[in-house]
């Protein structure tokens, strides 16, 4: 045993189960990207990606969209390392953008309270677009604090703690391919 080992606290047991499976989170993606295509043939597309989580979904999604579009990222952040929202939004990046009269999709991995999206929506739409609509990988039930519609939706999930596809708990699990609730366990 080592000094490290002597001193560190106990860490709970993480436990993951799978929620979604890769191949179901594929399909899914590609009927996504069919209805885009249909709505938005033609116009003036712009992906807004919000980062971090959202960039795992929305590479696997650009790459099934058969038409023209331009990607820009903005950042958002309300978690922190704890597996609740702490309720503040912040918002970056949108002020460099050109969105004037351009259709724009925003990108997220996951809807839970739905607080990221309405804040990052409100400064969207002060800034002359044409349209604005939310395509989001997951929106968890029974969480939402404020209503958010979402245009393109992956799937409907249970009020639990969910990582992978983009989604972390603290910076990790974000590449794992399928979606898995992650619970905890007693100490080892
Ligand atoms: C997550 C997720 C959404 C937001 C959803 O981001 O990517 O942006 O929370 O939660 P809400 O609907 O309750 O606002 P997070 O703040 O964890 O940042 P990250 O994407 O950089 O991990």
């Amino acid at each position: 045993m080592n000094d490290a080992s002597i001193h560190s606290e106990p860490r709970p047991t993480e436990h993951l189960e799978e929620l979604l499976s890769a191949a179901q989170i594929a399909d899914r993606i590609k009927q996504i990207a069919r209805a885009i295509e249909a709505e938005y043939r033609g116009k003036k597309l712009t992906l807004v990606v919000v980062l971090k989580g959202a960039t795992v979904f929305a590479i696997d999604l650009m790459r099934e969209i058969g038409i023209p579009f331009v990607i820009e990222f903005v950042s958002a952040s309300s978690y922190g390392a704890s597996t609740t929202s702490s309720g503040t939004v912040r918002v970056h990046g949108l002020q460099r953008l050109d969105l004037r009269d351009r259709h724009v999709i925003l990108i997220e991995d996951i809807v839970d309270s739905g607080l990221t999206i309405q804040a990052i929506i409100t400064r969207l739409r002060r800034r002359g677009t044409a349209s604005v609509a939310l395509c989001a990988l997951l929106h968890k039930i029974g969480a939402q604090r404020v209503p958010t519609e979402i245009a393109y939706k992956g799937f409907e999930i249970p009020d639990r703690f969910v990582v992978g596809c983009g989604l972390d708990y603290a910076e990790r699990y974000r590449n794992l391919r399928g979606v898995y609730t992650l619970t905890f366990g007693p100490a080892d």
